[in-house]
């Protein structure tokens, strides 16, 4: 998961790379803009961060993090390459939709760990917690009461 996540950072500062094209193949000067919705998203992930999980359930939430900025990075490559090819930017959208094709690797290479083993071990450490967190016998106590009074 890590590898997952550093190597997508690395990919993200190729983007910018690609981005800077973007701009001067359509003869304007890139520029940072602030964006409400991945700062929240970046706060939110910043909250789980500060939970109390324990180790498997922390990977799936910080998956989920993950692909929330994956998504919201989709939705806007897409809207974004549709746009340079209706406005004829031939080379903007191609530029566009190589970084498009990464975030959905990214999001389809989070999807996969997740469903290959670290939501069921979240579950599984979660159902283990439960079960130790129960006092003795409570887990069967409505069936060991009847056959305590069976008994007597
Ligand atoms: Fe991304």
């Amino acid at each position: 998961m890590r590898r997952a996540f550093e190597s997508h950072l690395q990919e993200t500062q190729g983007q910018v790379a690609r981005l800077e094209q973007v701009f001067e193949s359509l003869g304007e000067k890139a520029r940072g803009k602030h964006c409400d919705g991945i700062a929240g998203i970046i706060d939110e992930g910043k909250s789980i961060m500060e939970e109390d999980f324990d180790e498997t359930t922390m990977d799936a939430c910080l998956i989920a993090a993950g692909q929330r900025a994956e998504h919201y990075e989709m939705a806007a490559y897409g809207t974004l390459v549709a746009w340079a090819q209706v406005m004829g930017h031939t080379e903007a959208a191609t530029l566009l939709q190589q970084t498009l094709d990464e975030e959905k690797a990214a999001d389809k290479k989070l999807s996969e760990l997740a469903e290959g083993g670290i939501n069921q071990a979240a579950v599984d450490a979660a159902r283990q917690e439960e079960e130790d967190e129960e006092p003795v016998g409570a887990a069967h106590g409505g069936r060991k009461a009847s056959a305590k009074g069976g008994r007597r």
